[in-house]
């Protein structure tokens, strides 16, 4: 096989034979060892521009950053077509789509065979996690797409370095992603190359590999995220007693210089990169947010029993339409520079737009499909998961620890849904094991058609449904035995920025305004937030909570608050369904909590606030 780039620091023999193996079956024209370096990024990026994939950006505006719009076919995740095939289907459990893995192996094989023809096969060392943190691991992306390279390098630590880490015998993660859509001698390119009509996004657990045909998008094909860090990680965390979650990580200084890290679990379009970047409102003079990350959190214990987390990625790859400069500002300064935009609106001059970003769209503007945007149609700009790729290190906030090897530690974690009724806007949980159960039964109401009915509620337990690569109910399991080993927990939390009233209307401002609830948060975490007990665990009464420079009425309090019986008769019967779908493995401890509640709601008030 021609060799495009030679590997440096190579020391690593079954790697190399993995690696040819690999290009045996899926027949490039060539073999490229990517190093990381940024000549390999800029001269990737050109090729990308040469082929008309990448669309470079007015530099004056937005200086060595591009634009790209995917296929119509391939923009976003693709969770119908995610498998665990881990040796047993009770492994994979009731929430993961399942095939043995021989079955699978049988499928792909006719599909890997020659997929990468014509095309340069990359091979991506990558590290999730600070090089040399005890708490990283490596993986090696093989793939035939550049997109992935220079997203993989904004998204992840890259290149030779990880290389010489991994060592003669180092462990690493095998992944393999092919946009499946092989060329023939003499084939044009298309400007973005998948496979419109099949797609597998495949982990085998027990192997700690990855197996990803057919999409160039996101977590389909940058698969340090959620493939790896996310779906193996967390199996591989069970096995060696450590956590992988959904997670943002954040911390908060207050007046006095005190700090404490929370990480905090939404799920997907829950606004997690605005709540990681969260910039205190002006009446909180001294205090301080930083971002250590925004995706996923890797925790584990520390020697002074904390918990202590660190963030496994090196960039965000943010929802894009909605930010702006009220919503998230350092997300905004963050995306000035080197950054790498999906299927958003590119102006007249070169510079990027999606929905919210301003009032109105920029007259003469491309959308996402590559069209002039014609105002009168009713479509979007860009496409309502077009994503911004940039670097971590440029966000204002990020904290001065995020690379630190050991981790930060955590005094709280935070689990939130979007809910327009029932949930309130914070609740304390009693202790660990309530706190377990509330994330296990955490929801959010459906906004998309493509997941059921609209306006039910999808429990989307510790915002892992599509990512937890093993049983559900096993990982409850892990998480309780888990508590029970730590000597310093962190506190749990509930929130809920999305109630409304009876108008439909939000009844809490949020974004900046969460801070609020975050310092409330931090405050119980260090004995001083003062609360009162309620049926379903500690809440701040309208006293309690900093609503300084806001103007936010006791009656509104009251609405966002009230625990209402009726609907939390209704909310158990949702936990009660969610139970019983994988009633084998459910820790017997959350049918006793579930009662335990009841009775609660039963000895209070109908209506407590
Ligand atoms: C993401 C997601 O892209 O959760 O982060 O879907
Ligand atoms: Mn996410």
């Amino acid at each position: 096989m021609r060799i495009v780039k030679e590997a440096k620091n190579l020391s690593h023999k079954e790697l190399k034979t993995w690696v040819n193996e690999v290009a045996n079956l899926l027949k490039p024209e060539g073999i490229y060892w990517c190093d990381g370096s940024q000549e390999e990024y800029d001269s990737l990026c050109n090729q990308l521009v040469e082929k008309g994939t990448f669309i470079r950006l007015n530099p004056e505006k937005r200086p060595n950053s591009y634009a790209c719009f995917s296929d119509p076919s391939d923009v976003a995740r693709v969770e119908d077509k995610t498998f665990i095939c881990s040796k047993f289907k009770d492994d994979a459990g009731p929430t993961n789509n399942w095939m043995a893995p021989a079955k699978m192996k049988k499928t792909l094989q006719p599909l890997l065979n020659g997929a990468m023809k014509g095309r340069t096969m990359y091979v991506i060392p990558f590290c999730m996690g600070p090089l040399g943190s005890p708490i990283s691991k490596v993986g090696i992306e093989i793939t035939d797409s550049e997109y992935v390279v220079v997203n993989m390098k904004i998204m992840t630590r890259m290149g030779a370095a990880v290389l010489e880490q991994l060592g003669e015998d180092g462990e690493y993660v095998k992944a393999i992603h092919t946009l499946g859509a092989p060329l023939e001698q003499g084939q044009k390119d298309v400007k973005w190359p998948c496979n419109p009509d099949v797609k597998y996004i495949v982990h085998y657990p027990e192997e700690r590999s990855i197996v990803s045909y057919g999409s160039g998008y996101g977590g389909n094909a940058l698969l340090g995220k959620k493939c790896f860090a996310l779906r193996i990680a967390s199996v591989m965390a069970r096995d060696e007693g450590w956590l992988a979650e959904h997670m943002l990580i954040l911390g908060m200084e207050d007046a006095k210089g005190k700090k404490d890290y929370v990480a905090a679990a939404f799920p997907s379009a829950c606004g997690k990169t605005n709540f990681a970047m969260i910039i205190p409102p002006d009446s909180f003079e001294g205090y301080k947010v930083t971002t250590v990350g925004d995706d996923i959190a890797w925790i584990k214990p520390g020697p002074d029993g904390r918990l202590y987390a660190i963030n496994p990625e090196a960039g965000y790859f943010g929802v894009a339409p909605g930010t702006n400069y009220k919503t998230n500002p350092n997300a905004m300064e963050t995306i000035k520079s080197n950054s790498i935009f999906t299927n958003v609106g590119v102006t007249p001059d070169g510079d990027v737009w999606w929905e919210d970003l301003t009032d109105k769209a920029p007259e003469g503007i491309v959308n996402w499909r590559g069209e002039v945007h014609d105002p009168a149609s009713g479509k979007p700009v860009a496409h309502p998961n077009a994503r911004f790729t940039t670097p971590a290190n440029q966000c204002p906030s990020i904290d001065p620890n995020w690379e630190n090897p050991q981790g930060v530690p955590i005094s709280a974690f935070i689990f939130g849904g979007r809910r327009s009724t029932t949930l309130p806007l914070v609740h304390q949980s009693a202790n660990w094991n309530f706190g377990v159960y509330l994330a296990a039964t955490m929801g959010s109401e459906m906004t998309a058609a493509a997941f059921g009915q609209i306006g039910k509620v999808r429990r989307d337990p510790f915002a892992m449904l599509p990512f937890a690569g093993y049983h559900m109910a096993d990982y409850f399991s892990h998480w309780l035995k888990f508590g029970r080993n730590i000597a310093a927990p962190p506190r749990i939390f509930s929130v809920n920025w999305f109630r409304k009233d009876e108008k439909g209307k939000f009844i809490w401002p949020g974004f900046g305004e969460n801070m609020r609830i975050l310092k409330w948060i931090v405050d119980r975490v260090n004995g001083r937030g003062a609360a009162v007990e309620s049926p379903i665990g500690w809440m701040p009464r309208y006293e309690d909570l900093d609503f300084n420079g806001l103007e936010f009425s006791r009656e509104d309090f009251a609405k966002i608050m009230t625990v209402d019986r009726e609907e939390w008769k209704e909310e158990l019967l949702g936990h009660q369904e969610l139970f019983e779908k994988m009633y084998d493995k459910t820790p017997k401890d959350f049918f006793f909590m579930r009662e335990l509640l009841l009775s609660g709601l039963w000895r209070s008030p109908e209506k407590w606030i």
